[in-house]
């Protein structure tokens, strides 16, 4: 049967008091909306139909090539969301499943399961439903004498009878297409809200002697629909406690799982140890047998195996086999490490290529930089890139030495096997296995230390 979704990602989200809009705020890394399509397109729908409004650039501009979408104009309710897709799908056979935007922790198990079950009973309707503690909040499942659900009451459209029912719509639901776009005719807005609720579909169907069913998860995270700021934090907490699972299923250790942050996207090889206070974002890679960690943040990085982080802040960077970063190093943009790297503390690099085997060990900048394999850069010893308007490449070669507190005013080059004398600030490049001394001379005069001495100690006496 074909499978289709529509995704409600109009509102603005007024709760939330935000600049954001709603479906945009990220849980665990990941703007909410995403975490929904991503979760809807692996049941394998072969169309996805976002509905957007509030933001509505901003939404389609994130999620791309990824759904089609139908613009909400005025968001007049759930049930008028929907109806937007109507040209778009209105007269497809099969089942559509209804996500909202801002239930993240929806999973893909979860829609397999009520699809399921929806197609084999052929029902109308299936809605996935959750007991919780506290339902305030979400519209109430009513059922009959029989058990058999005869519709969904939203929580300002309650009889105090109908608060009391513990079970409640997550706002995830399969339909029959056909059936579904045939009842939204039908729903009206008279309501405390004054919206056309999508909910009001399932009293429609059961009227019609539709067959609606319910399917009850029993992760309760499923069910947060995030309406501000403290289901926020709520749904992050639960997502970070299943992505950490996840990992530590997978075979990484998590030391302090509770101080352990790890973006929905970034993936950790088997028996990578992570200390606690990191935090992994964005596209990052993380693999085998690494040490990453403590207080460690990484974003957008990849980090190969046997590698360890320490102390340190990563953002787009590379780091190869075996390289030890840190502690208190800070790789930017473009920051390319080799196997068997050393990069030691206070040290920063930038766009910046360096060579198996090399290391930079102590307080340096590396910027717009190639260095090559096996190269020793001393302590202090930094690249000079730019003049305030323009940047300036350094290149190192293979097997040079750069001493301690060597300036290399870029562009330059350091010659294979060169050696840069400590302290040289260094203008021109230095040819191959050549020795690079650009300081003053040195001279030592015997015993004027107390002459100066002298001098100084006359002159604040007279003062
Ligand atoms: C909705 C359900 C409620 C359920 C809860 C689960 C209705 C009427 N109520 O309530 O039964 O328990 O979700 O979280 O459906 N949206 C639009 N256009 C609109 C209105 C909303 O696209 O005109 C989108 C919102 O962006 C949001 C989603 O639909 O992503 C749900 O809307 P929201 O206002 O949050 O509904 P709830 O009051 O939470
Ligand atoms: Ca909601």
């Amino acid at each position: 049967m074909k499978r289709m979704a529509v995704v409600l990602a109009a509102g603005q989200g007024k709760r939330m008091k935000s600049k954001l809009y709603k479906v945009l705020h990220p849980v665990c890394g990941k703007p909410m909306v995403g975490h929904v399509v991503a979760a809807v397109k692996a049941t394998g729908c072969e169309r996805t139909v976002v509905v957007v409004g509030h933001g509505a650039e901003k939404v389609k501009a994130y999620l791309g090539q990824n759904a089609e979408y139908v613009l909400q104009e005025t968001q007049l309710g759930t049930g008028h969301a929907v109806k937007q897709a109507k040209d778009l799908i209105g007269g497809e056979e099969g089942t559509t499943i209804v996500v909202c935007g801002d239930t993240p922790l929806v999973t893909e198990e979860t829609l397999n399961a009520i699809m399921a079950l929806h197609e084999e009973k052929q029902a109308a309707a299936t809605i996935l439903t959750a007991s919780l503690e506290q339902p305030a909040g979400y519209g109430r499942i009513i059922r009959g004498e029989n058990g058999d659900v005869l519709k969904i009451v939203e929580q300002k459209d309650c009889t105090a009878e109908e608060a009391a029912v513990k079970e409640i719509n997550t706002g995830t639901y399969c339909f029959d297409n056909k059936k579904l776009f045939a009842a939204l005719e039908q729903v009206t807005n008279s309501n405390n809200q004054q919206e056309y609720y999508l909910t009001d579909v399932i009293g429609i169907l059961r009227s019609g002697g539709d067959t609606v069913l319910a399917y009850e998860t029993r992760d309760v995270a499923e069910s947060i629909g995030v309406n501000d700021r403290l289901a926020l934090s709520e749904a992050e907490g639960y997502m970070q406690e299943r992505i950490n699972r996840k990992h530590m299923l997978g075979g990484v250790t998590l030391i302090d799982p509770a101080s352990t942050y790890i973006g929905a996207d970034v993936e950790i090889g088997s028996d990578t140890v992570i200390y606690p206070g990191t935090i992994l974002k964005g596209a990052t890679v993380i693999g085998e047998d690494c040490v990453i960690g403590p207080s460690s943040e990484i974003e957008d990085s990849v980090i190969r195996d046997g590698a360890s982080v320490k102390h340190s802040v990563l953002n787009q960077a590379q780091v190869g086999a075996r390289t030890t970063v840190g502690p208190f190093a800070y790789l930017r943009p473009g920051a390319v490490l080799g196997e068997d790297v050393k990069i030691g503390d206070f040290v920063e690099v930038k766009n910046a290529v360096i060579g198996d085997h090399s290391k930079v060990s102590h307080l340096s900048y590396i910027g717009d930089a190639t260095v090559g394999t096996n190269v020793n850069v001393g302590c202090g010893a930094i690249t000079v890139n730019y003049d305030g308007y323009n940047k300036a490449k350094t290149i190192i070669e293979d097997d040079s030495f750069v001493g301690s507190n060597v300036n290399l005013i870029a562009p330059v080059t350091v010659g294979k096997g060169a050696y840069v004398v400590a302290g040289s600030t260094i203008t021109r490049s230095v040819s191959d296995n050549d020795l690079a001394i650009a300081r003053a001379r040195q001279e030592n005069k015997p015993g004027y230390a107390d002459k100066i001495r002298a001098r100084a100690k006359a002159k604040k006496e007279k003062s």
